[in-house]
């Protein structure tokens, strides 16, 4: 069995450094690794940035991310993904990492994913250049996501982005948003390989649970939404719902 502790949304600027960090501190008693479903800061600043590190860097638990909007807002990803990484964070962005765990190997593949909407609402790469950019952007992502996830050789496969990659888990939204909440493609993409799990944040006002077209279970993770430190979920077990962690 494979434990996974996972939230997103967190936003650390220097107000919420301390915050996570004594709930973090029992992380090994209680999960084999953490995954952060991006919107790791407020702005995407590398003063975040640094906070985000103080606060989730020098975990005894290996620590995986993608970024979300918010990191992109200061035109800094590049620098923010250098400060995690040299804090010892792995940032994820259609790629993949595999973890050595008690003889599994658990491979995650992620990406921050766009937005575009789902079946029956969702933008088309159609018409304007403006828009066949935005729909561009979206089938960009998503494919280089899935290749990311069909590439992973491991025991347990999970699929890590900020954007939703089912309506199911935006329920609470308004309904006219789900398009910049999410899109079909990142489900589709899910879908093309073995994964066991789908973690996503991003939606403050959603739902935790739902499942691809295919099946594989969904989960919200954003911070408002779990309203704890982390969720704790396994893999390689009977059921990928765990005991909910308090923090
Ligand atoms: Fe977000």
């Amino acid at each position: 069995m494979i434990r996974i502790a996972a939230v997103g949304d967190v936003h650390v600027d220097k107000d919420v450094v301390g915050r996570y960090r004594p709930a973090l501190e029992q992380l090994p008693d209680r999960a084999d690794a953490l995954l952060i479903a991006g919107d790791l800061t407020r702005h995407g600043t590398v003063e975040e940035a640094r906070c985000f590190a103080t606060e989730f860097g020098g975990l005894a638990v290996p620590v995986v991310v993608v970024l979300g909007n918010h990191d992109h807002q200061s035109d800094q990803e590049q620098q923010v993904t250098e400060v995690l990484t040299d804090a010892g964070i792995t940032v994820l962005e259609c790629s993949s990492t595999v973890l050595e765990i008690r003889g599994h190997r658990l491979g995650i593949a992620g990406a921050k994913g766009f937005g575009g909407g789902f079946a029956g609402a969702c933008a088309s790469n159609f018409g304007e250049r403006e828009m066949k950019t935005f729909v561009g952007v979206t089938e960009d992502i998503a494919a280089r996501l899935g290749e990311a996830l069909r590439s992973v050789e491991c025991d347990a496969l999970v699929a890590l982005t900020h954007y939703a990659p089912v309506p199911e888990t935006l329920a609470g939204e308004p309904l006219e948003i789900y398009p910049f909440l999410g899109c079909y493609q990142l489900g589709n993409a899910v879908d093309s390989a073995p994964t066991a799990l789908a973690l996503h944040g991003h939606a403050h006002h959603g739902s935790e649970r739902g499942r691809t077209p295919g099946g594989v279970p969904v989960r919200n993770v954003a911070h408002p939404v779990i309203k704890q430190a982390y969720n704790v979920y396994q893999l390689l077990s009977e059921s990928v719902d765990s005991e909910l962690v308090s923090a």
